[in-house]
């Protein structure tokens, strides 16, 4: 699966690294080309030798080397992605802050933005569940690094709990799931620059709020990631005009993306109506509630008494994709999305594509391992109006972007 690409090893000092050599035998039973990157603490717990021998190609250790430094630089330009397993709490701390004072973090800063790096930390349970190590995984999750979470267990430190590493068969399954049918660095950008550059894009993304009363309200569990990588992608790599409406959602979309937050689908649907006119791409990825209260209280409501039921009044809103789509200009594109299960989701799909009269419609299931509302990949088919079928393994959801993306340009 990983068949001629390049990936950057890196390992860094927690006791797990005993396990770098298997991990690094894994990479290379895919077929990957690696390069493998130490920490001097790694160094405590297995040798540069070993990973050198292992992966036929020298092991990193020192960036004050001879000639190391401006080439360590240039490293992470040229990979198809980079993995630190395992990544202890101090090298989460130092990428969350921007330290490169090693090997590993000093490639690792030079990865380009859309190269994905992975870690897998792995550290005793107590470390684990600092709020400082926490909050770096947030920090760097939001930031798009995919994290690898640490699994209960037996611990090396004689004690079990959570900060377990998987074994390395598993993680690097578990890699590949993430960094999923990535083209080659080259392909991708032959498909992708900047070719939507003289387009103007409307995305949506995340959930909806319908409120009850000023506390409560309706909602789902969209996490708005994917229509935040749809987002990024489409302004920094196809260089297109990107303005995404983003219902609550903390998934963060870069300066260049013009961000309108609304919270119900009436404004939603009021922010999409106003902006469709003057868009070439219409992509609609959020989850939209398809009711909402009837009457909202402006008093925070009351229990009644224990035993009593209570009823609340739904009224149906509006179908912005639908509505999107029979008021469409000449030449616009109308993506709608479908999340269904792995049942009978791709009839339903092809039913929603036919109805909507959309161009193309995305099909995501919320019964797939890995898949769904907060994961960082997915795994989707694209379905065209002209038939076409294009299926997307578990990927990261930057990779099922780019495919989207790419799939789009070809309909143009
Ligand atoms: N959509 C919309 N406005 C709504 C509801 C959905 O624009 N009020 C869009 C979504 O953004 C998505 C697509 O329609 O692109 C989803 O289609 P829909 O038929 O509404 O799917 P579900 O709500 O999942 O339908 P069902 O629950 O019946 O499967």
């Amino acid at each position: 699966m990983l068949e001629g690409k390049k990936i950057i090893y890196g390992v860094t000092g927690s006791v797990a690294a005993i396990k770098a050599p298997i991990i690094a035998r894994e990479l290379m039973r895919a077929n990957a080309i690696v390069q493998s990157v130490m920490t001097p603490s790694a160094e405590q717990f297995t040798t540069a030798y070993s990973l050198s021998v292992i992966t036929q190609n020298e092991a990193i250790t020192n960036i004050f080397s001879s000639s190391a430094s401006t080439w360590h630089i240039h490293l992470g330009r040229s990979a198809d992605a980079m993995f630190v397993a395992p990544c202890s709490a101090t090298t989460l701390g130092k990428l969350r802050y921007g330290i490169y004072d090693n090997a590993v973090l000093l490639v690792a800063s030079s990865l380009p933005p859309e190269t994905p790096l992975v870690l897998a930390p792995a550290m005793d349970e107590e470390m684990w569940l600092q709020a400082a190590v926490q909050e770096n995984v947030a920090w760097l999750r939001a930031h798009g690094v995919h994290i690898i979470d640490p699994q209960s267990g037996a611990l090396a430190s004689g004690l079990v709990g959570l900060g377990r590493m998987s074994e390395p068969d598993e993680l690097v399954r578990k890699f590949m799931a993430l960094i999923g049918t990535q083209k080659s660095n080259q392909t991708i950008e032959h498909h992708t620059h900047l070719s939507l550059q003289d387009k103007r894009i409307l995305i949506t993304g995340g959930p909806t709020y319908e409120p009850i009363d000023p506390v409560r309200f309706i909602g789902n569990r969209s996490s708005g990631k994917m229509g935040a990588a749809l987002a990024n992608v489409a302004a920094n790599e196809f260089g297109a005009s990107v303005t995404i409406v983003m219902g609550p959602s903390t998934s963060e979309t870069v300066q260049s993306v013009n961000r309108i937050n609304v919270e119900t689908a009436s404004q939603m649907h009021g922010a999409v109506e106003s902006l469709s006119p003057s868009s070439d791409i219409i992509i609609m990825s959020a989850a939209v509630s398809d009711y909402s209260v009837k009457s909202y209280s402006e008093k925070k409501l009351k229990k009644h008494g224990a035993a009593d039921a209570f009823t609340l009044e739904l009224a149906p809103t509006v179908d912005i994709l639908k509505e999107i789509s029979a008021n469409r200009k000449a030449k616009q594109i109308i993506v709608g999305f479908a999340l269904e299960s792995h049942a009978n989701g791709e009839a339903y799909a092809k039913k929603k594509l036919a109805e909507k009269s959309l161009d193309m419609i995305v099909l995501n299931y919320f019964d797939e391992v890995g898949s769904g509302f907060s994961a960082d990949t997915n795994a989707v088919t694209i379905f065209t109006k002209n038939g076409k079928t294009k299926n997307i393994p578990l990927a990261s959801k930057t990779m099922c972007a780019r495919e989207i993306l790419i799939a789009i340009t070809e309909l143009l």
